[in-house]
């Protein structure tokens, strides 16, 4: 089974999309078959990712809902899921390996609430729909909405690491930090004690003054989990808001290839100390 990595922070505007969107260019290269999900109901990434995938019929909110709603140990059942998913899956890029995506859109703000009435049932059939849905690929990226709720916390839930981008503001560090604190616990108590984070992403970066004293919070709250490469803001990189589309070859994109190293060698780090750990008997975290 391939490694599904969530992408959050609940504090808007720090990057999660545009860095779910640029840098899983790059994990190709590690990962051969890679899946986006889109977990957003403002679906930036759906819409950068692919224009197709906004006009298709069914989206992550069909797939989440039927999957809920009924039990997939019944083959009949598991099937219509299946052609859901398949329904719902675009592949977007071809070159050197795959991106696929599952893409959203508002529905699936609706759709939440709908499920709401589950109550904690829901948590548990949603981190089944994402590891059946991820079964065939190599890397599952999974991006989030801004706020701590019921669909952050069940791709949290369902993941095997977070990546927690930040900017170097105190609000940006505080959002990380509260998913650490707050659905990172709550996930290793009751869901998945395998859960960790593989890192943190300093993204926006600029050189003044006031991002170099924060630099040193940051280092502070977050340590060897902070990434060596740090991304800067970069006006290619934001003109994709506007534009959509391949960013040009650009100092930014020389960091997204540098990060997507970094990623690639602490998964395999992790994993490596995960079977030593399970050799001598205990689960590392
Ligand atoms: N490295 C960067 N350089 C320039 N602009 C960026 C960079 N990263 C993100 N942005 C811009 O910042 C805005 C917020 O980014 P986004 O990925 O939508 O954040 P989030 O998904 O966390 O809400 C977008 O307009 C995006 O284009
Ligand atoms: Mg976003």
């Amino acid at each position: 089974m391939g490694i599904i990595t969530t992408i959050a922070n609940h504090k808007g505007g720090v990057g999660k999309s545009t860095l779910v969107y640029n840098l899983s260019r790059y994990l190709l290269k590690y990962y051969p078959k890679i899946l986006v999900l889109d977990f957003d109901p403002q679906a930036n990434t759906t819409w950068w990712l692919s224009e197709y995938a906004n006009e298709l019929n069914v989206k992550i909110h069909d797939v989440l809902r039927y999957g809920v709603t009924y039990d997939l140990q019944d083959a009949e059942n598991l099937d219509k899921f299946d052609t859901l998913v398949q329904y719902a899956t675009v592949e977007t890029v071809k070159k050197d390996g795959s991106i696929s995506l599952i893409g959203s859109s508002l529905d699936l703000a609706a759709t939440k609430l709908e499920l709401s009435k589950y109550d904690s049932i829901v948590y548990f059939k949603i981190i089944e729909i994402i590891r059946k849905i991820s079964e065939p690929y190599d890397l599952t990226i999974i991006d989030t909405p801004p706020s701590i709720e019921m669909l952050t916390s069940s791709a949290i839930n369902a993941s095997d690491y977070v990546l927690l981008p930040i900017q170097l503001d105190l609000l940006a560090i505080k959002g990380a930090m509260d998913i650490t604190k707050i659905l990172i616990p709550t996930a290793h108590r009751y869901y998945n004690p395998n859960l960790r984070i593989l890192g943190v992403i300093v993204n926006l970066h600029r050189d003044t003054k006031a991002q170099r004293a924060t630099k040193k919070t940051a280092a502070d709250a977050f340590g060897h989990y902070l990434f060596n490469t740090i991304i800067s803001r970069s006006e290619k990189v934001g003109r994709l808001a506007t534009t959509k589309g391949s960013i040009d070859k650009s100092k930014s994109d020389n960091q997204f290839g540098l990060l997507a190293e970094e990623i690639h060698n602490r998964i395999l780090e992790d994993t490596k100390r995960s079977k030593e750990g399970v050799q001598h008997g205990n689960k590392t975290r």
